[in-house]
């Protein structure tokens, strides 16, 4: 949602925050500040509007001089995106500078509260609350300020904290939202994600639900809810700050759709030793498998259409029966999950708030939980009973590319692993499916190399359409839900997809002369169906775009333009397919002039309900 950081040491801090915030602007872009310890007072600095506007603001980080501050990107909840309502906020007396991600859920009842005691507040954020807040508790002691007032707060929330008295002093707060701690050479940090850090340390401490971080230049303290030092792992980050930079592409987009190729073998190949699946660390015996009787995959956005794609696989393979839920319509259905109910909960950041809460509302009803996440150390991971990690490195762009087609390995490795355990397949079967997973990342790499080229100059042709449809049937649906998704959030044009056949009961209205129809058509025994779809739609004007394989001769001839990808083996083939899709909405999208790393009113992480 928004993205934090802290930094106290020997270097001047504000070109350090700025930098940091350049890495997490994609969390959030409506408006970005400072706050900066400068000769025992607290001098603050915000611009509404993209970072850049800041640094400009502050003469590229040269403005304020001081060793200890905090920053802040936005994505605006409470209140317009503006100057007043951009963090950081300052308590009445100015002796307290505060940066927030999350929401406080009673901050009107706070507000109420601190006003009937003479506060006055400029803003219409739940944060200024917060800042007033520790004020008043203040006699002296930062930490038991902070304690007092975070003692009061309800909601999911990360804070970074200063105070005019404690110049070397900055305070992080993790509460059911990330923060990690960085740890520096007579320097230390903390901020929402590890990008920030990695061009300063790797030495990082996750920070887990309820504790603080006090963090001076050549120390630092995590205490717990109630106050007491807590003993904390120092993990190493793997990966450098190349894989959090462009390095020549000219979109974040762009350079994570290549990566795809590698990405999922990273993803696959170390999960696979000496012939078989094995799964990190944890185990399901055939015993354990058989016991559940049902499998629900419940996400958010692209995670939800991998879990629609992964469905197919597990069910086929399996033969447990799968359902795929809206994590944000999960927990108001009353679901009906049991021990016997294995969740499979899919998150490309582990933080969705939707998604953190149905992983929550099953756990409750006695599931268990198995999460698929890229992020290390975030929220939905520490949450599961059994993690297993995408590997796919950062994903900076807005529009999720590596992450899904990830998560997609993921679930087909659990698939052939469960079908093993379970003995639905021979051995003969079961390696010539885990080659078929094996092949993946040349395959991704080919419909690559088949498309890079052509897809450019399709663009020219679909980047003035009003609408566009996305057809497809079974996991060619499941394709289409995720082709339409990236079509309309980076290239605002409107797109849907639709199960071809259903087509005919009622969207098929809308069909008409140049109508966009985009026709996923990699399901091998759908084929013949999907091509009367096609032939309904252009026989009411409509434009096709067909994806499909060269062998596939009746759609080729049918559609006014083809994508190619090769021939995969249909359970898995939804990785390969979606790739020409997620190019096609990039290269309509920068027809359009769209921003496309950070398209319009999104985040990358979705931390509010
Ligand atoms: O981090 P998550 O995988 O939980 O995020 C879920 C969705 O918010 C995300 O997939 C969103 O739909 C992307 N912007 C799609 O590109």
């Amino acid at each position: 949602m928004c993205g934090i950081i802290g930094y106290t040491g020997s270097q001047s801090a504000l070109p350090i925050l700025l930098d940091g915030l350049s890495r997490m602007e994609y969390r959030g872009y409506d408006s970005a500040g400072v706050a900066v310890l400068c000769d025992g007072k607290i001098e603050v600095e915000k611009a509404h509007g993209r970072l850049q506007n800041l640094i400009e603001k502050t003469g590229d980080g040269h403005a304020l001089p001081g060793f200890a501050g905090i920053g802040h990107t936005r994505w605006a909840t409470h209140g317009a995106p503006n100057d007043i309502n951009s963090h950081p906020h300052v308590s009445g007396d100015g002796r307290f500078a505060i940066v927030h991600n999350g929401i406080i859920e009673n901050f009107a009842e706070l507000k109420a509260e601190l006003e009937a005691r003479g506060h006055t507040f400029v803003s219409e954020t739940d944060t200024e609350v917060v800042a007033h807040l520790i004020e008043s508790y203040y006699k002296g002691d930062f930490k038991a300020a902070v304690m007092k007032a975070v003692s009061r707060l309800e909601g999911a929330y990360a804070l970074g904290i200063v105070c005019a008295d404690h110049p070397g002093t900055v305070f992080g707060v993790s509460k059911a939202a990330p923060l990690i701690v960085g740890l520096g050479i007579g320097e230390n940090f903390f901020a929402s994600d590890v990008t920030a850090l990695v061009s300063y340390t790797k030495n990082v401490i996750y920070l887990n639900d309820g504790e603080f971080a006090e963090v001076r230049s050549d120390d630092v303290v995590v205490y717990n809810e109630i106050g007491r030092p807590v003993e904390k792992t120092v993990s190493r980050v793997a990966w450098s700050i190349e894989a959090a930079e462009k390095g020549g592409y000219e979109h974040f987009m762009l350079k994570e759709i290549m990566e795809q190729p590698a990405a999922v073998k990273e993803a696959i190949a170390p999960r696979i030793k000496g012939g078989e699946i094995v799964l990190d660390d944890f185990e399901l015996s055939a015993e354990e498998l058989k016991k559940i009787r049902k499998i629900v995959i419940t996400a958010c956005g692209s995670a939800y259409h991998a879990g629609c794609c992964g469905r197919y696989a597990i069910e086929s393979l399996t033969r447990i029966p799968v359902e795929v839920k809206l994590a944000s319509e999960f927990r108001y259905e009353d679901p009906i999950i049991d021990e016997h109910t294995l969740m499979i909960i899919v998150s490309q950041s582990g933080e969705t708030a939707d998604t953190k809460a149905a992983l929550e509302e099953g756990r409750r009803r006695g599931a268990s939980v198995l999460a698929i996440v890229n992020v290390v150390g975030s929220t939905i991971a520490r949450l599961a009973d059994h993690v297993l990690y995408e590997w796919a490195g950062p994903e900076i762009a807005v529009a999720t590319t590596k992450g899904f087609t990830t998560q997609l390995v993921l679930l087909y490795l659990f698939a052939l692993y469960a079908a093993k355990k379970l003995k639905k397949l021979d051995d003969f079967e079961y390696a010539r499916l885990l080659g078929e997973i094996c092949s993946l990342p040349k395959r991704i790499q080919n419909a690559i190399d088949l498309n890079g080229q052509v897809i450019p100059r399709l663009a020219e042709k679909y980047h003035n359409k009003g609408s566009i449809f996305f057809i497809g049937r079974n996991t060619d649906y499941a394709v289409a839900l995720e082709g339409a998704l990236k079509m309309k959030e980076i290239s605002y044009i409107h797109a849907e997809s639709y199960a071809a056949g259903e087509l005919k009961h009622g969207t098929i209205a809308l069909i008409d002369d140049g109508t966009p129809v985009v026709a996923v058509c990699c399901n091998e025994s759908l084929l013949e169906k999907t091509a009367n779809n096609i032939l309904e739609v252009k026989a009411r004007g409509a434009e096709v775009l067909a994806l499909s394989f060269r062998e596939n001769r009746e759609i080729i001839a049918q559609a006014d333009d083809v994508l190619f990808v090769p021939k995969t083996e249909t359970v898995f083939s939804p990785a390969v397919a979606v790739i020409p899709l997620q190019l096609l909405a990039y290269y309509v999208a920068r027809a359009n002039g769209c921003d496309i790393d950070k398209p319009k009113n999104l985040a990358k992480s979705v931390t509010v309900e």
